[in-house]
């Protein structure tokens, strides 16, 4: 919520003649030992509660992950075949019964949370916490997709002259191809599957290649629900032959995607070159997301919700803070604290209860944070860093680390890890915010203010899909806070919002002469 700024009389510092002029709030001292320890992963009631974290615990201590099959190219073709085959008769299913499915799929995952969050810590290295907010997340995606076709899906009678019938319907367009990353391997992955097939389309899925055996689970799911075989393949593999061959198949309707933006370009030339019909892409992509802070804002507010937003799942959400952009006058303040909060992370084994920041998903990954970082020490004021491990139990662990860089432009990437960069500002807000929409992405921004209208002016000229207010930039809620971005960041619609469905959708306009 939106803090009122408690006296009018006091204006924020940016506003006055004098930049160094000092506000109630920025002449308060902000030592670290003031802060406290924070937790940001407490992943609230499931794990409070010991009879719902002692099952969890004892499925991650026993989860072994299976290995899975690649999917040769003779695979890949057949199941082609057999979803193209199948198009007729699923797209024909009452929408009430592949709705139906949806609703089991979400039913039959809360039943089986533990042994999903057991292959979520086991296979992607998430925190427990976040693991059972995954599961969570993955059968909200199911009822809501649900709900949203029987509401919008359906026929429309149109108004027209007498003596004519006007009718527009939905239908889905064929074999969507819907490719997954690794750091949502569930939620993203249902997401993107449960959508297409309740709109009509087979499904050729591909999950990313770090983590086939949750995806691969799912699938098995689907079809206990009710989903049938020839509606629903699975094929795993890396993108570069695997994702590459399906998206370039010519049976291929649709393409559903999450991932790289650089990859999300690669898809969209593909498809552009193909002959025959014109074949639409959703792509979700990458951000460069920064939060915006002012004098009048909180600092312990700032404080926990920038923990939240670039250390919580290790950095690696779509959604993280990258850029932490504070008022020059309030900044040394907000910089100590947060270097005093990030001291208190724990970095570790993401199967215990008590790790905050668990390791990153792969070899490559850590190799390109360990040279990001260690560039920004070459390059940029160190602030503050999570003290790592004596005796790392785990491998690639990455402590989060914020350091204090020139200007908006010195970022021209995404940086997928606990690494976070940060700013002073000083003059106009606007030209600040001109300056994050020239970098391009468009995902998340978070603003910290107690000045309501500044807030909107904010998100009035920030051309960034989710903006938040006063709070961390993460954790979007499938049906409250529908997700996704613009420019580099995608294309939209937005997951878990009213319109998605509408573009994995044909339209047909049946104008009978009665
Ligand atoms: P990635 O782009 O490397 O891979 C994503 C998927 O694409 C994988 O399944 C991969 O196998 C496949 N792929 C790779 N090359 C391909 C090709 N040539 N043709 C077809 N498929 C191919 O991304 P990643 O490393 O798995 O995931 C991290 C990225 O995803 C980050 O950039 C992150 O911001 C983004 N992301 C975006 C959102 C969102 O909603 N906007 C959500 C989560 C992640
Ligand atoms: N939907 C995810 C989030 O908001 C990526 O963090």
């Amino acid at each position: 919520f939106v803090h009122q700024l408690a006296d009018p009389a006091v204006a924020p510092a940016e506003l006055l003649a004098s930049p160094l002029a000092p506000t109630a709030e920025s002449g308060l001292p902000l030592p670290a030992a003031l802060y406290g320890p924070t937790r940001p992963n407490s992943a609230g009631a499931d794990l409070a509660c010991e009879a719902m974290r002692a099952p969890l615990l004892a499925a991650v201590a026993a989860t072994r992950v299976p290995a899975v099959a690649e999917a040769r190219p003779e695979d890949s073709a057949a199941a082609m075949a057999r979803l193209a085959a199948g198009f007729g008769a699923w797209s024909a299913r009452p929408l009430a019964e592949r709705a139906g499915a949806l609703r089991r799929a979400a039913d039959l995952l809360e039943a089986r949370l533990p042994e999903y969050c057991g292959l979520l810590v086991k296979e992607a290295h998430k925190t427990l916490g976040d693991a059972v907010s995954e599961v969570r997340e993955a059968a909200d995606f199911c009822r809501y997709y649900a709900e949203q076709a029987e509401a919008r899906l359906g026929e429309q009678l149109l108004p027209g002259p007498t003596g004519e019938r006007n009718t527009l319907r939905l239908h889905g367009r064929g074999v969507f191809v819907c490719i997954s990353p690794w750091n949502f391997p569930l939620a993203i992955f249902a997401g993107q599957v449960v959508a297409a097939l309740v709109a009509g389309n087979p499904v050729a899925a591909k999950p990313a290649e770090q983590t086939p055996a949750v995806a691969a689970r799912f699938v098995a799911l689907l079809h206990e629900a009710g989903v049938p075989e020839d509606a629903l393949a699975l094929l795993h593999g890396p993108g570069e032959t695997v994702g590459a061959a399906l998206v370039a198949d010519a049976r291929t309707a649709g393409v559903c995607f999450t991932g790289s933006t650089q990859v999300a370009r690669l898809i969209n030339r593909t498809l552009a070159a193909k002959d025959g019909a014109i074949v639409p892409l959703i792509a979700e992509t990458g951000g460069l997301n920064a939060m915006i802070v002012d004098s009048t804002a909180l600092p312990e507010q700032v404080v926990d919700a920038v923990v939240q937003s670039a250390f919580r799942s290790a950095g690696q959400r779509c959604s993280a803070l990258r850029l932490l952009a504070v008022h020059e006058s309030v900044a040394d303040g907000v910089f100590t604290m947060l270097a005093g909060a990030m001291k208190e992370l724990s970095l570790g084994d993401p199967a215990l209860l008590s790790t905050d920041v668990g390791p990153v998903i792969d070899d490559e990954a850590f190799a390109n944070l360990e040279r990001h970082v260690a560039r920004l020490r070459a390059e940029a004021r160190l602030v503050g860093e999570t003290p790592a491990p004596a005796a790392p139990a785990v491998p690639r662990l990455v402590a989060p680390v914020a350091f204090e860089i020139g200007a908006v432009e010195d970022l021209r990437e995404e940086i997928f890890g606990p690494v976070l960069h940060l700013l002073r500002w000083s003059g106009d807000v606007e030209q600040l915010v001109a300056r994050i929409n020239a970098l391009g992405y468009g995902l998340t921004l978070g603003v910290q203010t107690r000045i309501d209208s500044r807030a909107e002016r904010i998100a009035q000229l920030a051309r960034i899909g989710n903006v938040y207010v006063n709070r961390n930039i993460i954790g979007a809620v499938v049906g409250v806070q529908p997700f996704g971005g613009e420019g580099m960041s995608g294309t939209g619609p937005k997951a878990g919002g009213p319109h998605y469905l509408y573009r994995f959708c044909a339209e047909q306009t049946l104008t009978v002469n009665t």
